[in-house]
Formats: C-alpha cells, structure tokens, sequence
C-alpha cells in the first residue's frame, strides 16, 4: 500500500464500552494526515486516553476500526504498533536507570541491534536535550528532562506516528515551552504526532488541525485556524461605579446581562464598533470604570461547541489560571 497517500491514523466509529458500564468512546471517527501535529482536544473524562489507549493496543475497543498509515489494528497488530512511538499519560521508566539504558533497552526490546541503539540513543537523547544526563540516575532528573526522556525512548524505535497522552499535564509552563520545542522539532523532521491535552493553549500553539472530544463524542474538528475564525463574538465584563439601572439598554446584536449589581456581561460580534456600546451605556447613565475580555478564544469556542460548561473542567480550560496552580514549589 502507499504510504504517502493513506492517513497516518484513520479511526472509524469507535466505541469503548467499558466493564462497568462506562461509554468512553460513543462512535468516534477521524482522520490525521501524513506529516501533521494533531490535536485531540477535551476535558478530562472525554475519552482521550480511551482512544490513545484502543489506537496503541493498549485497551479493547467494543467496536470499529483503527488504521495506522493503513495497516488494520485487527489485522496485522504486530505490524501497525511498528509504526507507532507511545508517549503514556504517567511516567513509567525505571527511576533508578539511567537515560542512555532505559533508550538502548527500549531499543533492544523492539529487536534493534545494540551498536545501533546506542547510536540511535545519543541521537534521541541530544534532540531531548538529555545527552550531559545521560549517565545519571533518571530518579534525579528534573520533571521536565523526564518527561523529555520518555519522548526520546519513544523515539528510538524511529516511530512514523508519535502519540502522546497529555505529555505536559502537570507540568511548568517554562518546561512545556521546552517540550513544544522538542515536538515541534520531531514534526519538522517528519513524524507525524498526535497528542491529546486539555491545554487550550497548547493546542493553539503546537497543531494545525484539531478534533475537540467531550463526553466520547467528536464535538468539531479541523484546520486549528478555520476553527479560529469561526469565533466572530466577543466576550466583554465590564465594571460599572455606582449602580446599574433597573433596565439595561438594549444594543442591538449584543447580549447583555448584569452579573451582579455592578457587573455587566455583553457578548458582541468582533466587527461591531464599542462607540456604539459606550454610547448606549452613557445615555442609561451607566458608568463604567473599567472593562476586560471575557475569556480566551479557544475557550470561549470549547464552551460554545460542547455548550456544557458547567460539566467542562473549566479550570483545566484556563490555561493561565493552571499554570499558577503547577509551578512546583
Ligand atoms: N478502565 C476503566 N474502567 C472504567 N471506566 C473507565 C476506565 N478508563 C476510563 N474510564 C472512564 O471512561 C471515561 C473516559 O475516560 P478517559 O478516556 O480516561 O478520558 P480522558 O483521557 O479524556 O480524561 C471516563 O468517564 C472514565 O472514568
Ligand atoms: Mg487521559
């Protein structure tokens, strides 16, 4: 089969019933080219790692299918998880080995010759960043360099399609720029990567299309940019002095709602001029003392196509107010 031409990943209609009765996964389908950096989008309990976990034969499906640059799961599953470099959600490599033998036995594992894994390890290990480690107790490594190791051993078997789980949940926002680096190079130079985060952020920053996932289902899914422009309305929160009316004005094409008594929350179309918006607010005697964006605009999107957000893990979705919580101490 040609291998250029076919998707990297094709998955159709998969579904994931788990034992207890848990529908992960309720007829999920998607493709992912060659060469892209993909992004499944979602909160947690969306039924990402149920899906990494069916694509890298980790986990059982209940049914569909799952081709790896067209090569069946069913069929040939020895041949289709070649193809594949796992980055799993939980850092699971031996803490008292040490970088360069956790890669030359991950290597050795997959039945490549040792002389040429040891090539390949100081290749992976110097793209990571992790070479002056490389003889250190990976126990003693930082959060980040770990985490970097698992994509150099997932890159020793020189995988076609990289796939990662989450691989910078939980981590600072200095060492997933760092990360973003390194995967963006690994993309560069051919691999084609999928990831799953709930970083909105990340997904903005690393993917050219994306699929968001919520509740085992594909909500939407595309060129990150086509997804971008389909947010024509924003968010405005404006602080009023003194107190509001009784009746707000009503602005034609916005939505205007008193949070509280001094709080107005307006969603307007982003070609719409503000003049208008402050206009109207000066003629009902509103004064406002000071104004913010609502949110940021993949959010805004996430909450508008799941229309949930009171199910979304909304802090998850705040990248920055995240980014406070896991700066380690
Ligand atoms: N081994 C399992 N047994 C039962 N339910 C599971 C199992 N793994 C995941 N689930 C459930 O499946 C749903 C999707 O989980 P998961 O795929 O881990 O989502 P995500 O990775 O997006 O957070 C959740 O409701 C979760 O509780
Ligand atoms: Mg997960």
């Amino acid at each position: 089969m040609q291998t250029d031409t076919v998707p990297a990943l094709r998955v159709s209609d998969l579904r994931k019933t788990y034992d207890n009765g848990v529908e992960a996964l309720k007829g999920v389908s998607l493709d992912v080219a060659p060469g892209d950096f993909y992004a499944l989008l979602g909160p947690n309990g969306a039924g990402k790692s149920s899906l990494i976990g069916i694509v890298s034969s980790l986990v059982n499906k209940s049914s569909g299918t799952v081709e790896i640059f067209g090569t069946s799961i069913d069929k040939d599953r020895d041949g289709a998880m070649r193809l594949i470099g796992l980055v799993p959600q939980e850092l699971n490599f031996n803490m008292f080995e040490k970088p360069l033998d956790i890669c030359v036995n991950y290597a050795g594992f997959y039945g490549i010759p040792r002389a040429q894994a040891l090539l390949r390890a100081e290749e992976e290990l110097k793209n990571a960043q992790l070479w002056d480690k490389a003889d250190k107790m990976s126990r003693t490594l930082s959060g980040g360099m770990k985490r970097r190791l698992m994509i150099a051993r997932a890159m020793m078997t020189r995988p076609r399609l990289l796939i990662l789980d989450e691989p910078t949940a939980g981590v600072d926002i200095e060492i997933r720029r760092g990360m973003w680096q390194t995967l963006k190079a690994i993309n560069a130079a051919g691999t084609t990567i999928i990831l799953t985060t709930h970083y909105l952020e990340e997904a903005e920053n690393l993917c050219r299309n994306l699929a968001i996932i919520d509740h085992g289902r594909i909500v939407t899914e595309g060129p990150m940019r086509s997804l971008l422009a389909k947010l024509d309305v924003e968010g405005f929160i404006f602080d009023i002095d003194g107190e509001l009316p009784a009746q707000l004005p009503v602005i034609e094409g916005t939505a205007l709602v008193a949070s509280d008594g001094h709080t107005l929350d307006m969603d307007m179309p982003r070609a719409m001029d503000l003049n208008r918006v402050f206009a109207a607010f000066a003629a009902a005697g509103i004064r406002v003392r000071s104004m913010r964006t609502k949110s940021n605009r993949l959010e805004e999107l996430f909450v508008r196509l799941t229309g949930k957000p009171e199910v979304t893990d909304t802090d998850a979705l705040t990248p920055h107010a995240q980014d406070a919580q896991e700066r380690p101490a």
